[in-house]
C-alpha cells in the first residue's frame, strides 16, 4: 500500500492526490483521503472519501466537490488488499466510532481478531473486514481519554502485533497528523513550514529533498506550528536520520530502481518474510487463510494434483518434491491448461492445489473448476486477495509479495515457493506428524531463508558481469541444468530468459542431457548448472559433477550455482557463484534468485525492456 500525510500551506488534497499517484506502483485496488479543516468561526471537521479501484476512481469525486475551502491537514491512501476484498467499504481510510478519527495503514495488523473480538465485546460495530479498523477503534478510544493524538498513538501501537505503518489525523486536531512506524515503510519530507509523512520518497519529491528516515517502532508527529517530533514506542523522545534524495521523478516511482524487476528481485527477503510472517500459531501449527474445508477432510486426502502456469508452474514442480517427501501423498504436478483436456482421475480424496499469482489465469481457473466438478478439493495459492481462484476454491493461503508490476515473475515466484511449503508442512501436520521433528526444523530453516535471500541479493554482481559477458560474446542459447530441486530452478532461469532477453534458453533434467540434448552444445555454450549441496545428499552432487564433466568435454562453458564453500564444484566448473547453506528442499528460494538477475542483466545488455516485454502480459485472462 502507499500512504501520505501532508500539513502546509498548499492545497492538501493536491498534494495528497498527487503523492498517491507516484505511490500506485504500490497498490492500485482502492484509494481514499481523509481531509481536516478548520473554517473561520466554526468547529473543525474531518471528511473523507473512499473508492475501490484505480487512483482515477477517488479523483473523480474530488473533482466533483466544491473546493472552496482548503483543508489544513490530510492523509490519503493506495490500497493493495491483504484482509478483505477491494472495495469502497474495505478501502481506507478507516474512522474511529465517532467519525472524529481517520486512519491508514500498510502491513498486517496479526493480532487483529483477537482485537476486533475484544472490541466487539464492547459494543463496537465494525463496517469493515479489513484489519486496519481495529487500530482506528482503538485508536478512537484512546483518544477519547485526554485528547492527544500522539499519546493515543503510542498507547496504541503498544497493543498492535505484526508490521505496520500507520496515519492518523484528528477532527479536533487540525495542525496534526501522526504516523507509526513496525517493520513498513515511512519516511518525513521536510519543506519550508511544511511537512510530508510518506511510504517512500517519490510521494514528495516534487516539493522538497530534504527527508527524515525513521527508525524501527518510531512515532513521529508533524505540525505547522511545533515541526516534527520523533519518539519511540516507548515514548522516549528520538529523533530520525535526516537524507538528501537525489532522484529523479521518473525512477522514483520505481523506488529508485530502473526498473520495476530490480526493484521486485531486491523485494525478495520482505516479501518472504511477510509470506511467512504470523503463519505459525502459538501451537506451531500452520494458519491457513480461508479454510472451508475440515480437518478430517485434510486427512482423508489420498493424492495432491498441483496445476499452474508459467512460473507459478515452477514453484509447483519445486513443491512435489517437498509435499513427497513430507507428506509421503503422492503429488502430481500439471500445466493447468493441459490438465483437464485429458481427464485426470480425481475423486472427492483428492487435493488440488492450484498456484496463481494473479488469481485470474484463465486456464488455471479453468482448471479449479473441473478439478471441482469432479469433487475434488482445491486449496489456491495467490497473491491476490479477493481474485477469483481464491474465491472458487475450498481453502487459500495468500502469498504477500505486494503487487509485482514487472510481467516475468520474480518475487511472486519466492513467496509462492514459501507458501507451497507451508502447504506441505500443513498436510504433514493435520495428517498426524510422523516427521514432527523434521516439520519444526524446517520451519526454523524457511524463517531464516530471507535472511540468506538477502545476502545472495548483496552478491550478484559477479552474475552482472557474466551475463554482460554472454551478451558481448553474442550468445544465441544457454542451457541450464538442475537436478531434484534443482530441476525445477534450471527451467524458471531459462524462462526467464526467454521472456526477458527472447534467447533460446532450455532447462533440462541434468540426467537427461545424454538422451539428446547434449547435442545442443558447441564450443562456448553456455551451460547453468544448479548444484546441490554436497552435504548429506552426495549422491546427488556426484551425479551432477559428472554432468558437468559430460558437458565440459564437449566445450561448454560452465557457470555453476552452488553451496558455499563447494570446492569440488568449484574445481570443475569455469564460473562459480556460491549460494548460503540450506536444506535441498528449500534451496530454490536461494539459488532461483541468481538466475533472475542473470537474465535482467543479460536482457538490459542487449536493449531489451524487461519490465514489459514483447508478446507478454502479466495476467492472462485467455485460455
Ligand atoms: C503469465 C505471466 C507469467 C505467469 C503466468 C501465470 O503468463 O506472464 O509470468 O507466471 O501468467 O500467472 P499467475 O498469475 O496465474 O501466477
Amino acid at each position: 500500500c502507499g500512504i501520505v500525510g501532508y500539513v502546509g500551506a498548499r492545497s492538501v488534497v493536491d498534494v495528497v492526490i498527487d503523492g498517491l499517484r507516484r505511490l500506485e506502483y504500490r497498490g492500485y485496488d482502492s484509494a481514499g483521503v481523509a481531509l481536516v479543516y478548520q473554517p473561520e468561526g466554526a468547529d473543525p471537521y474531518l471528511a473523507f472519501d473512499k473508492k475501490a479501484g484505480k487512483l482515477a476512481n477517488l479523483e473523480a469525486v474530488l473533482d466533483g466537490q466544491d473546493r472552496s475551502l482548503e483543508a489544513s491537514c490530510g492523509i490519503g491512501h493506495t490500497r493493495w488488499a491483504t484482509h478483505g476484498v477491494p472495495s469502497d467499504r474495505n478501502a481506507h481510510p478507516h474512522l474511529s466510532a465517532d467519525g472524529r478519527i481517520a486512519l491508514i495503514h500498510n502491513g498486517i495488523i496479526e493480532n487483529f481478531g483477537q482485537l476486533r473480538a475484544e472490541l466487539e465485546a464492547d459494543g463496537v460495530e465494525f463496517l469493515s473486514d479489513t484489519d486496519t479498523e481495529v487500530a482506528a477503534h482503538l485508536l478512537g478510544r484512546e483518544y477519547a481519554a485526554d485528547g492527544d493524538l500522539t499519546e493515543a498513538m503510542t498507547r496504541v501501537c503498544a497493543r498492535l502485533e505484526g508490521a505496520f505503518t500507520l496515519l492518523a489525523v484528528a477532527a479536533d486536531d487540525p495542525d496534526t497528523v501522526v504516523g507509526a512506524r513496525r517493520n513498513s515503510p515511512l519516511v518525513v519530507g521536510l519543506g519550508d513550514g511544511e511537512y510530508f509523512l510518506a511510504s517512500d520518497v517519490a510521494a514528495f519529491i516534487a516539493y522538497t529533498t530534504d527527508a527524515v528516515e525513521l527508525g524501527q517502532d518510531q512515532i513521529v508527529t508533524i505540525s505547522r506550528e511545533s515541526g516534527i517530533t520523533v519518539r519511540g514506542f516507548d515514548g522516549k523522545p528520538s529523533e530520525g536520520k535526516p537524507f538528501s534524495v537525489d532522484w529523479d521523478i521518473a525512477a522514483a516511482e520505481k523506488g529508485g530502481f530502473e526498473t520495476f524487476m530490480r526493484k521486485e528481485i531486491n523485494e525478495q527477503p520482505t516479501a518472504v518474510a511477510d509470506t511467512l510472517r504470523g503463519r505459525i500459531d502459538e501451537t506451531g501449527q500452520i494458519v491457513l487463510d480461508e479454510v472451508r474445508m475440515s480437518d478430517q477432510d485434510f486427512r482423508d486426502i489420498d493424492k495432491v494434483f498441483i496445476i499452474a502456469c508459467g512460473t507459478s508452474y515452477h514453484a509447483g514442480l519445486v513443491t512435489k518434491y517437498a509435499i513427497e517427501h513430507w507428506t509421503r501423498i503422492p503429488c502430481e504436478v500439471e500445466l493447468a491448461s493441459e490438465f483437464r483436456y485429458r481427464d485426470p482421475v480425481l475423486d472427492r480424496s483428492t487435493l488440488v492445489v492450484a498456484i496463481s499469482q494473479s488469481g485470474e489465469t484463465m486456464d488455471t481457473l479453468m482448471a479449479v473448476r473441473h478439478a471441482k466438478d469432479q469433487k475434488a478439493r482445491v486449496l489456491s495459492i495467490s497473491n491476490t486477495v479477493g481474485s477469483t481462484i481464491p474465491r472458487e476454491s475450498d481453502a487459500v493461503l495468500y502469498t504477500r509479495a505486494g503487487i509485482e508490476v514487472a510481467v516475468a515473475s520474480t518475487k511472486a515466484f519466492l513467496t509462492q515457493l514459501a507458501a507451497c511449503y507451508l502447504v506441505g508442512l500443513h498436510l504433514a501436520q493435520v495428517r498426524g506428524i510422523k516427521y514432527a521433528d523434521e516439520v519444526s526444523a524446517v520451519l526454523d530453516e524457511l524463517v531464516a531463508a530471507p535472511g540468506k535471500i538477502a545476502k545472495v541479493i548483496e552478491n550478484l554482481e559477479p552474475v552482472r558481469e557474466m551475463a554482460r559477458q554472454c551478451a558481448a560474446l553474442g550468445t544465441d542459447r544457454v542451457l541450464f541444468i538442475g537436478r531434484h530441486v534443482g530441476y525445477p530452478v534450471a527451467l524458471e532461469g531459462a524462462l526467464k530468459l526467454k521472456e526477458l532477453a527472447y534467447l533460446h534458453a532450455e532447462g533440462f533434467a541434468a540426467g537427461e542431457l545424454k538422451h539428446g540434448p547434449i547435442s545442443l552444445i558447441e564450443d562456448g555454450t553456455p551451460v547453468i548448472a544448479i548444484v546441490p549441496s554436497p552435504r548429506g545428499r552426495s549422491l546427488l552432487h556426484d551425479k551432477i559433477i559428472s554432468n558437468i564433466q559430460e558437458v565440459k568435454a564437449r566445450g561448454a562453458k560452465v557457470i555453476a550455482i552452488c553451496e558455499e564453500g563447494d570446492r569440488i564444484t568449484a574445481a570443475h566448473a569455469d564460473f562459480v557463484f556460491e549460494t548460503p547453506a540450506s536444506p535441498t528442499l528449500l534451496s530454490p528460494l536461494l539459488t532461483a534468485v541468481p538466475l533472475q538477475e542473470f537474465a535482467a542483466e543479460l536482457a538490459t545488455a542487449l536493449g531489451r525492456d524487461i519490465d514489459q516485454p514483447r508478446n507478454l502480459a502479466k495476467s492472462v485472462t485467455v485460455e
